[in-house]
């Protein structure tokens, strides 16, 4: 008798141990940028909340520094279903989708505090709906780098002294567009060869932001930082849309939570991430050229100007930002 309870006890809980790691999911999440940086640190927290939170039923493994490719091809990789996961520059986004090039407007706002706000708000909102259609993914929340500035392997003082030069972009119109009005030759290349072309002289500067430029030690590499803060730099969490069709509600729910939450966190995260990155780097040889609008002379109108026509997006965006404290 003892034996056949024990037996029966034994089968249940093998039953229950199988029928958990059947219904478990580990979720792959890719990122371009390296596992130091706090997109990546944002991916691992998620990963373990959520682990803990679903009582191990889905777990995270991050991919980062472009293991699974760039992000073109990570996005092709969700809509496959071949990848469940990424934090993505909204700058990829934009490609497919070009009404998102609005949150790149220079100047929309002033930090990433500001950034938080307007991203948390309707238009960019109403902008994550649009995804599982337009790109094959869900837009779970967005969070942001720090903001943009520019780092040049020559000695700059003002926008006149970029002109011709060849600086480093992120391939995507917003930017593309902003380089060009600036006169400069603006040249697409990814990150992971930022570090070698400025030393080689393939490009004469980056456009980057303070923890690229310490933690990928760009510094090494320049001579001017240009403190410009000149645009904000989204992330978004995408989850593949065909993942998303065989989950429950619930699960749903508490991925899109957590995540939301920890992406948001990067918001008050750079605030104190920036602070540090330009106390480092004024400790080095770069010369540090505090700057604000007027640098960049009538740029802004003909970049406002152009992309009014592109997106009547921007127009709300410009509304909702000059409501932020
Ligand atoms: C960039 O292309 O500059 C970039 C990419 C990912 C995160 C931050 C910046």
């Amino acid at each position: 008798m003892q034996l056949r309870k024990l037996l029966h006890a034994l089968l249940i809980a093998a039953g229950f141990a199988a029928a958990t790691t059947a219904s478990a999911k580990e979720m792959r999440l890719g990122l371009i940028v390296p596992v130091t940086h706090q997109w990546s640190q944002a991916a691992v927290a998620m990963g373990e909340e959520l682990k803990q939170k679903s009582n191990g039923k889905y777990s995270v493994t991050i991919f980062p520094a472009g293991q699974l490719g760039n992000e073109a091809q990570m996005l092709q990789q969700l809509q496959t279903g071949a990848l469940d996961m990424a934090f993505m520059t909204v700058a990829e986004v934009t490609n497919r989708v070009q009404d998102f090039g609005a949150l790149y407007a220079p100047y929309l706002v002033k930090d990433v505090r500001q950034a938080g706000m307007l991203l948390n708000g309707p238009t960019a909102q109403k902008l994550l709906e649009r995804l599982p259609r337009e790109v094959g993914a869900v837009g779970v929340g967005y969070g942001v780098a720090s903001m943009r500035l520019m780092l040049t392997s020559f000695p700059a003082q003002n926008a006149a002294d970029l002109k011709g030069r060849k600086m480093r972009i992120t391939p995507f119109p917003p930017v593309r567009d902003f380089y060009q009005m600036l006169g400069a030759a603006s040249t697409p290349m990814p990150l992971t060869d930022v570090y070698d072309s400025l030393a080689n002289g393939q490009v004469d500067g980056v456009d980057a932001d303070m923890e690229l430029i310490w933690r990928m030690k760009f510094y090494e590499r320049g001579q001017t930082l240009l403190h410009t803060n000149h645009m904000m730099f989204p992330v978004v969490g995408l989850v593949s849309a065909r993942l998303w069709q065989q989950m429950p509600a619930a699960d749903r729910d508490l991925i899109a939570s957590t995540a939301k939450k920890h992406l948001n966190g990067l918001f008050e995260t750079y605030v104190a991430v920036e602070r540090e990155m330009l106390k480092n780097v004024q400790g080095t040889k770069v010369k540090v050229v505090p700057a604000d609008p007027s640098f960049f002379g009538d740029v802004l109108k003909q970049w406002e100007a152009e992309w009014l026509k592109r997106t009547p997006l921007l127009a709300d965006l410009r509304r909702e930002a000059a409501a932020l404290k």
